[in-house]
């Protein structure tokens, strides 16, 4: 595709070259981000980051990138803080910020309301999830931090087995990341999810049709044998017709040490797209994997700030000009990990 000037609504927007060319200038951001070097590239811009619903790795990597690239950030996180409480459509605050930003990063509960946003704009938009549909810069960090962990491995993506695990039906994260993935070759999906939140058909079919493996669990244990991913989700509580509802699911599968030392092979790779739920009656993904090396999450989230300036250097078409605004770094720095060859650093 071409980047320039275009939205980012859904990865169903790219092709496997353009997924690549993604990683390859995320890889180009690395010096940026570990701050061995600052750039002014995008000084003077400006992005909106207009989060209507809450979010901590997103906003803040998304907004945190921009900046690594010198361009300010404008936010607002609730709809209750936006005029949007007010009424006003999606097609007038489109129409008004677009007036004020060069970019526009949104989150929004309903799905496909960014595309509708995006319809209105004056300048590119990035979907930063719709609802339960899509959020398609969680997969491509994912998809991201897939490629690093399994190169140390000595292998690429195709050819990957991942178990997919949790709320497969309202996790916008796993949409997004299974057509992704479909785009490389040789996938095999272990689907691991309560009876009522299996991933939807019409994704399944779509990764089948592209001539991928699909095997379909209900239970924990062995859906993650013989995986070298697996990826972790919380449910969807904000998705569910009532809390009750939602609490039927609560607890129902839980990784530990325990487990993953008795069902997987010892260089499994874990990923969660976080926040994981750590309330006693939730704990998808337990504590008592923190000091595990394979746990990938805190590399995911480093890596989510790649893949971020990648995107707003690819649309804002920048990607030329980086290195040519690079200043030396004047102020202490500490130490910061984003390889996977740092693992077991805490
Ligand atoms: N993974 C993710 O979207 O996290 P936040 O909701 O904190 O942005």
């Amino acid at each position: 595709m071409d980047f320039v000037g275009n939205h980012i609504l859904s990865v169903g927007q790219f092709d496997r070259s353009d997924v690549e060319r993604i990683f390859q200038v995320a890889d180009d951001m690395r010096p940026y981000a570990m701050r061995n070097r600052i750039t002014r590239v995008l000084e003077g811009a400006i992005v909106s980051n207009m989060f209507f619903e809450p979010s901590t790795r997103t906003r803040v990597s998304f907004g945190s990138a921009f900046n690594l690239l010198g361009g300010e950030v404008r936010e607002t996180t609730e709809v209750k803080a936006s005029s949007l409480a007010k009424g006003e459509s999606l097609y007038d605050t489109a129409r008004v910020l677009s007036g004020y930003s060069d970019v526009i990063v949104m989150r929004h509960p309903e799905p496909h309301s960014v595309a509708e946003f995006a319809q209105a704009s004056r300048v590119p938009v990035i979907n930063g999830g719709d609802g339960p549909n899509e959020h398609p810069s969680q997969a491509l960090l994912d998809l991201y931090t897939m490629r690093q962990e399994i190169a140390e491995q000595g292998r690429g993506v195709d050819g990957l087995s991942v178990a997919l695990i949790g709320d497969l039906k309202y996790g916008r994260a796993v949409h997004s990341l299974c057509k992704l993935l479909g785009l490389f070759d040789d996938i095999r999906l272990h689907l691991i999810s309560p009876p009522g939140l299996e991933l939807p058909d019409d994704i399944v079919k779509a990764v089948q049709a592209n001539g991928h493996e699909v095997h379909a669990f209900h239970e924990l244990e062995p859906g993650i044998h013989g995986v070298d991913i697996l990826y972790v989700t919380r449910t969807q509580e904000e998705r569910f017709p009532s809390q009750a509802e939602a609490d039927r699911y609560r607890g129902l599968f839980r990784l530990n040490q325990s487990i993953y030392t008795q069902h997987c092979e010892p260089n499994t790779v874990i990923m969660h797209p976080l926040p994981r739920d750590s309330r006693e009656q939730a704990q998808e993904l337990d504590d008592d994997l923190n000091t595990n090396p394979n746990l990938a999450i805190f590399r995911q989230t480093d890596n989510g700030v790649l893949v971020r300036m990648a995107l707003f250097a690819l649309v804002l078409d920048v990607v030329g000009e980086v290195d040519n605004h690079a200043q030396p770094v004047t102020w202490y720095t500490a130490k910061r990990h984003l390889s996977a060859k740092d693992r077991g650093v805490r």
